[in-house]
């Protein structure tokens, strides 16, 4: 695989490979020399034309921990300002020694446009486009699913017989619709609950179960509660009439927690509104999985660079 553009393009046999070099990449986390030298002498390029803490942050600390040189370009403070197109600001990387490209804009689609234009030679990885996908994380919540719930028998092993409920803000989700095509190609089911204006018209396509709110989704006694982000910024209008009726149909509270059990886990990706999708006495239970997320994407994003430039297990 030279590119990893959508979770999409992900095989179950590819997809469980990935999560078990992120497995080894973790246990190379936890030496006392944490490092490799699979990249030494690469040069890594984050491009991120939107802002990101978590993403871009830790596609930089896995390039360094496997030896790469890491450039990072952020589009404010840079010459877009000047009306420089993608492709000019690209092919200005590649030609400075890019070899990998982390890109991250709010066009949907672009990766693929990127790739299919032919416009670098570089290895490009999805890090979030507009409100299409955003493959990394859906691996690493692949692997923090698979971590916490199958324990230390997890290697070779996908998500079958997992229950997985995504609630919030599916439409403008780029993380759920990663995720759906993910947990599905690993066997798990999945539901959905949101209010129908948050809900994208093509979604009974998507081999998920409906609901219309969080409590009759969790009739079902899911094993994963995976809250999404209230995205604001891209909302034009009200989707929803107030913020407490939005947390009191479909936020997961402690009253909620009670309900799933001790076994089951909530996940968030990141940024959290806290109070409005998720309660914070949920995001700081031992339940929650927020910063289990957060350090699994460095090895899931280890595991990517390496599989893309052509390593295997
Ligand atoms: N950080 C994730 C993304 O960039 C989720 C979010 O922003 O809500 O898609
Ligand atoms: N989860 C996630 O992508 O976070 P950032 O937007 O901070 O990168």
């Amino acid at each position: 695989m030279k590119h990893l553009l959508s979770a999409a393009q992900l095989s179950r046999d590819e997809a469980v490979a990935i999560l078990d070099t992120t497995l080894d990449m973790a246990e190379v986390r936890t030496r006392a020399i944490k490092k490799l030298p699979t990249l030494r002498g690469k040069t890594v390029a984050n491009v991120f034309f939107e802002d990101s803490t978590r993403t871009r942050l830790s596609f930089e600390a896995a390039a360094m921990a496997l030896g790469a040189d890491v450039t990072t370009f952020t589009a404010q403070g840079s010459s877009v300002s000047k009306g420089e197109s993608l492709k000019d600001t690209l092919q200005t990387l590649e030609a400075m020694g890019a070899e990998f490209i982390v890109l991250r804009h709010a066009h949907s689609g672009v990766c693929d446009t990127v790739v299919n234009s032919g416009w670098v030679d570089a290895h490009v990885i999805n890090a979030g486009d507009g409100t299409h996908e955003h493959p990394t994380q859906a691996l690493l919540d692949a692997f923090t699913m698979r971590t916490r719930l199958h324990g230390d028998v997890s290697r070779g092993r996908d998500l079958a017989g997992f229950a997985v409920v995504i609630v919030g803000d599916i439409l403008h989700s780029r993380v759920a619709r990663s995720n759906i095509w993910l947990l599905r190609t690993l066997g798990a089911s999945v539901t959905v609950a949101a209010p129908q204006t948050l809900l994208p018209r093509e979604i009974e396509s998507w081999g998920v179960t409906v609901e219309s709110t969080l409590d009759d989704a969790l009739d079902a006694e899911p094993n994963v509660v995976m809250t999404l982000r209230v995205q604001k910024e891209r909302m034009s209008s009200g989707y929803f009439p107030s913020e407490s009726e939005f947390s009191a149909l479909w936020g997961m509270t402690s009253a909620r927690l009670r309900r799933i059990g001790e076994n089951a886990i909530v996940m968030h990706p990141g940024p959290m509104n806290r109070g409005l999708e998720i309660a914070g006495a949920v995001a700081d239970s031992p339940q929650s999985t927020v910063t289990d997320q957060v350090a699994n994407g460095v090895a899931t994003r280890m595991a990517v660079l390496y599989t893309v430039m052509g390593g295997s297990r």
